[in-house]
């Protein structure tokens, strides 16, 4: 399976593609833990990365498009693989046709949650972390800069007819099942 998981900041993309992932046996390629795992070792591309992340804006196309390729190409990726968070613009999209080639994507997940609630989760998540992206005026940004570059990809995907619509509400478990049910439909 070649998945992607998309959706707004706090929708649960990462906390649903761990189970993904571990129950399909395929690598979550997450750009943004990518991006904080670079940050952490201190390389050059994660204090690139750091100055927009903290704004909340995109990292430039030209340090993420490379970084996912590297990624791609590693052995690991040949049975499938979780996309958590690219392509996020119609560029990137364009970008990761290309690396595919004629394998593209199997499906898209669309998890979806209302503003209110994603900003709930996101504060409580920098009480209890202190992610350095997860202050209220950095998540209000995030929200808008997903609405303006990467809600669009979703007519995208649907027009190719792999795109699933997946409520993110609820508990972690009963999301877990939809997304299951959405992709096995
Ligand atoms: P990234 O790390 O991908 O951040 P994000 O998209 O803002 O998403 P989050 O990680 O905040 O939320 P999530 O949907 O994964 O939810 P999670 O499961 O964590 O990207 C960070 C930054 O990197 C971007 O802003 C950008 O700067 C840069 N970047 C990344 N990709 C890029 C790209 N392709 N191009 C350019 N720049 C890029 O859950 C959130 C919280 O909610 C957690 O505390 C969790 O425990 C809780 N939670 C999850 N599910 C539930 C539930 N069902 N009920 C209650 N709580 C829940």
């Amino acid at each position: 399976m070649r998945l992607l998981i998309m959706g707004p900041p706090g929708a649960g993309k990462g906390t649903q593609a761990a189970v993904i992932c571990e129950r399909l046996n395929i690598p979550h390629i997450s750009t943004g833990d990518l991006f904080r795992a670079n940050l952490a070792e201190g390389t050059a591309l994660g204090e690139e990365a750091k100055k927009y992340m903290d704004a909340g804006e995109y990292v430039p196309d030209s340090v993420t498009n490379g970084m996912v390729r590297a990624r791609l190409a590693e052995n690991d990726t040949a049975n499938g693989f979780l996309l958590d968070g690219y392509p996020r613009t119609i560029q990137q999209v364009a970008e990761l046709d290309g690396m595919l080639s004629s394998k593209g994507l199997d499906k898209v997940i669309e998890l979806t949650a209302d503003t209110d609630e994603v900003v709930r989760r996101l504060l409580n998540r920098a009480q209890e972390q202190g992610r350095a992206d997860d202050t209220e005026d950095v998540i209000r940004r995030r929200l808008e800069v997903y609405t303006e570059q990467t809600a669009p990809l979703t007519e995208l995907y649907s027009s190719r007819g792999i795109l699933v619509g997946v409520d993110g509400l609820g508990d972690v478990a009963e999301v877990t099942d939809r997304i299951f049910t959405a992709l096995n439909a």
